[in-house]
């Protein structure tokens, strides 16, 4: 029905020289060990996308995300990278919105729905990250599934039910990013559940059901079995344990 997707985000982490070895090592072992019915991706830093793009294309079911791009389309924007230099070095995925871009970079919901359009448009799958904070969530879960649900409806229901059909949303918590503390196997299947209500009622339920909803947030060999479990949980966006190829296969194949 909807698809089974593990994708690292190795952040700003990694030599080229690193990423390459890492990215062969995940290569071969996804096409040894993941199960047939998952995708996996690599988001990594934008200098290593051409490198990476190249050891996986032959791969069957191994991909690659950029972790972010520009809302403009070309010309003076020194930094930032455009969504047709993604396009340009074979990645199929781009990160959206992730918390860490959110915070560090003041990137607004407005802005994250200006880049999903352009990214859309370029031919990019989308991989929109959405998630409360701690201060959030303890005013309570109810404060936290609108905070989310209300991210969601300001970057993304101005799309088409047609664009909507199998995109690709990851619910991070930041209260459990990077922090070994991870949401338990419930609270993270209780937000899926209530993201994918809240898609219903603007799309229905046929969309909603096509929607992959990935969990993100010190997710780990040890935890993503159980965190997989969850009826509307359809994968994980990984951090650190995406950094070595072992965990991240173990993560793979936790479904
Ligand atoms: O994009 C990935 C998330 O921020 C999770 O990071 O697995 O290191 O907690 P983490």
């Amino acid at each position: 029905m909807r698809k089974k997707i593990v994708a690292g985000n190795w952040k700003m982490n990694k030599t080229l020289e690193e990423g390459k070895v890492l990215a062969s090592e995940v290569v071969n072992m996804a096409a040894d060990e993941a199960p047939s019915d998952v995708t996996v991706i690599m988001g990594t830093p934008a200098i290593h996308l051409d490198a990476v793009g190249k050891l996986v294309k032959d791969s069957a079911n191994v991909a690659v995300a950029a972790q972010d791009c520009s809302s403009h389309e070309s010309g003076a924007y020194t930094g930032e990278i455009s969504v047709s230099q993604i396009n340009s070095v074979g990645a199929e995925y781009v990160i959206l919105g992730h918390s860490e871009r959110r915070e560090y970079h003041n990137e607004s919901n407005e802005l994250l729905a200006a880049k999903t359009d352009i990214a859309l448009a370029a031919g990019l799958k989308p991989i929109f990250c959405c998630g409360e904070a701690l201060e959030t969530r303890e005013q309570g879960d109810d404060v936290a599934y609108k905070f989310v649900c209300d991210q969601l409806t300001a970057s993304l229901f101005h799309l088409s039910a047609e664009v909507m059909t199998g995109f690709i949303i990851a619910y991070e918590p930041i209260w459990a990013i990077g922090t070994g503390r991870t949401a338990s196997a419930e609270q993270a299947q209780l937000m899926h559940a209530e993201i994918r209500k809240h898609i219903a009622a603007k799309y229905g339920q046929e969309v909603a059901d096509s929607v992959s909803i990935l969990y993100g947030g010190s997710c780990k060999p040890s935890n993503a079995n159980e965190i997989f479990a969850g009826a509307d949980v359809d994968g994980g966006l990984i951090g650190g344990a995406s950094l070595a190829s072992r965990d991240f296969i173990d993560i793979v194949k936790a479904f």
